[in-house]
């Protein structure tokens, strides 16, 4: 088969980008119908109701179907009921009549689209009455795009799909179509709001914030229609660095006036933006410590700046000390995001969220659940997933993370029968994610990958949905008509490929083991005499961090009971945390039964024939998708081999000369 993916232009951006979870054929049960679209005039999101009657017009007049009016036997009715309550949208199927309805146009949109994810058993099925409604209304994708490419990072840090989608040679694009297709795969899937720019704000990118405020506005005008609020992360040092002021203390009458200032100018020029996302004291990033105040001072006079514009304060919680000793051993990298802000729950304003990373580290492979996402009940709190793969392959390893996701999600920190992350988080604020597009005709490098975002939006709205179900949602819209051959195929290679990463790179959660700086492909020492704070104490007698509060860092107190407990000690933790929470022999005997240096051995060998049996799986379909898709993912594939043979053997090989305990199988160890 011969691929529709035509070339890019000039500034590298595909002409036609790959149409990811929307192909047209998507919406042929639908436009093959009658529809009907019932708007009343006046409704608040004008725009988004356009939206929705473009969408049906494309549909019908592509299948062959027709728009008619609601007394014209139609087989779809999409209604705005202004007087409906609810975030969600409702689905009523009354013999041969389908009709979603919802108070607001996103809301319909949000609707159409699961009449699109059902195709036909949207109108095959039993008569029925259903409420569809997110669990939260926070449902968001940060970008780390920079407008000029950044002499380390490139233009979108972390970001492994090839330029940003929004930002070319210096400046916002002239041409932002691509954002329009973009924002409107993220409708299909619940997303609401996006920041446009990395967290680590430059001198260019704070600029977006004053003189930059025009494109910031055009690209909000691509976004709006799609139901979509723009953000900006801004520089906490921003009234020294563009007002010219000599202080950002948070407390300076003249900070906040320009702060205040600077509010209204940005929602004199979009008036629904969504409100600042904010690394503060992080990484290099101006914030309040310097001037003797906490976070809660900083993000608070934020706050109070955007409170008029019903504006939010994304607050990040990822704040440490990445200029540590390594020689000393009383600081714990994994506590300083709990140190830091456990003690100012109750003491932000009501329109800041902090948002907290999923893991106490940085988006391992595996991490334990962040203790602070159960430690700020009277805090609005968000949960920060990376569906860019910095340490999980870069897009270029086939990795489904939606099972890691949906475990974070359902994972309860006051044990059996308390509330889960999802249920904590959605209670107040809600759930964000480092994006993974660019501007690669497939998105997202690797196609595959584009099933992580695909899954990131489905789980924001409904955080109980099961990810193998959604991988195979993601099929059916991505490759319609897929033989079941091809359907079992990418099940075969995505189902376990977190744990098959999991195998091939990291043991038993200790993290870290990547090449400095740019994070791909191993290297076991390459951290541990850095001022990261990211060890994992190798020597010729075991491995792992003493984190236990007897005789470790204590940061297994941090957690309330029974993970507490759990973790204290290494009899108790799970054997795949058991290197993160503790220093063991390598004759140490996991509950698996085996010892932790033969656990290496098995995991790593296991992993490498795992994603031979990927290649294989992908070589028995490669046929039933186009050209240039099945070569994409078979150079990737090729290189996801390579990498992990690489890492198997340095990580053995290391592991081998430390302790000089042989294979129990006598495998080639170098
Ligand atoms: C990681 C990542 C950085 C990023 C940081 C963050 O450390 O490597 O590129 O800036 O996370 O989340 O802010």
């Amino acid at each position: 088969m011969t691929s529709d993916i035509v070339d890019g232009g000039p500034d590298g951006s595909a002409a036609v980008p790959h149409p990811a979870w929307l192909p047209t054929a998507a919406f042929a049960p639908i436009g093959r119908r009658r529809v009907a679209v019932v708007l009343p005039d006046g409704n608040d999101d004008a725009e988004v109701a356009a939206t929705v009657r473009r969408e049906v017009a494309a549909a019908t007049s592509a299948h062959g179907g027709s728009v008619v009016g609601p007394d014209e036997h139609p087989d779809l009715v999409l209604v705005l009921e202004p007087t409906a309550t609810g975030s969600g949208f409702r689905v009523v199927r009354d013999g041969d009549r389908l009709t979603v309805s919802a108070a607001r146009p996103t809301a319909l949109l949000h609707g159409l689209f699961h009449v699109v994810r059902l195709g036909e058993a949207a109108f095959d099925g039993p008569d029925g009455d259903e409420q569809h409604s997110p669990v939260s209304g926070l449902r968001m994708l940060n970008h780390w795009d920079n407008v000029a490419s950044h002499p380390r990072h490139g233009q979108v840090e972390r970001g492994y799909s090839g330029g940003s989608i929004f930002y070319a040679d210096g400046a916002v694009r002239t041409d932002l179509s691509r954002v329009a297709a973009y924002a409107r795969l993220l409708a299909a899937i619940g997303i609401d709001q996006v920041a446009i720019n990395n967290v680590n704000v430059a001198a260019r990118e704070a600029r977006l914030l004053t003189d930059g405020l025009d494109d910031v506005a055009r690209i909000a005008a691509v976004l709006r229609p799609y139901g979509i609020r723009t953000h900006l992360s801004v520089s906490f040092a921003s009234p020294i660095t563009l007002g010219g002021l000599t202080t950002s203390d948070p407390l300076d009458a003249d900070v906040r006036t320009w702060w205040r200032d600077t509010a209204a100018r940005v929602w004199g020029a979009v008036g629904d933006f969504g409100g600042f996302v904010v690394k503060a004291d992080s990484e290099g990033q101006p914030g309040p410590f310097a001037y003797g105040r906490d976070h809660a001072d900083g993000a608070n006079m934020l706050a109070e700046a955007v409170a008029p514009y019903g504006g939010l304060i994304h607050w990040r919680a990822f704040v440490y000390n990445h200029r540590q000793d390594w020689r000393d051993r009383s600081t714990d990298r994994a506590r300083a995001a709990f140190d830091h802000f456990a003690p100012l729950d109750g003491h932000f304003a009501e329109n800041v969220v902090v948002q907290v990373k999923h893991g106490p580290m940085d988006f391992q492979v595996r991490e334990p659940v962040s203790p602070l996402l159960a430690a700020l009940p009277r805090t609005r709190v968000a949960l920060e997933l990376q569906v860019t793969q910095e340490y999980t392959g870069q897009q270029r390893h086939a990795v489904y993370l939606g099972p890691e996701w949906s475990e974070i999600l359902r994972w309860q920190a006051r044990g059996d029968g308390t509330p889960t992350v999802a249920e904590d988080v959605a209670r107040a604020g809600g759930f964000t994610a480092v994006s993974n597009v660019g501007d690669d005709p497939y998105w997202t490098g690797h196609p595959f990958a584009q099933a992580n975002l695909y899954a990131f939006g489905r789980l924001a709205w409904d955080p109980t949905l099961d990810p193998s179900d959604l991988l195979d949602e993601w099929v059916t819209l991505t490759f319609p008509g897929a033989p079941a051959a091809l359907r079992e195929a990418i099940h075969a290679i995505l189902d376990e490929s977190w744990l098959t990463y999991e195998q091939y790179t990291t043991p038993l959660g200790v993290g870290f083991m990547v090449r400095p700086g740019h994070h791909y492909g191993p290297d076991v020492d390459g951290y541990e005499y850095t001022p990261w704070g990211t060890y994992h104490f190798a020597d010729r007698d075991g491995v792992g961090v003493d984190r236990s509060s007897a005789t470790g860092t204590g940061y297994a107190g941090q957690y309330p009971e029974p993970w507490r407990d759990v973790y204290e000690s290494a009899e108790s933790c799970p054997d795949e945390l058991l290197l993160f929470f503790h220093h063991v022999p390598y004759t140490h005997v996991l509950h698996s039964g085996t010892t932790v240096i033969q656990h290496i051995y098995d995991t790593h060998f296991a992993g490498v024939e795992r994603v031979e049996r990927m290649v294989e799986a992908w070589e028995s379909v490669a046929h039933l998708t186009d050209d240039d898709l099945t070569a994409r993912v078979r150079e990737r594939l090729a290189e996801q081999l390579r990498s992990a043979v690489e890492w198997r053997d340095q990580v053995n090989t290391y592991f081998w000369r430390k302790s000089g305990i042989a294979d129990a199988h006598g495998r080639v160890i170098h």
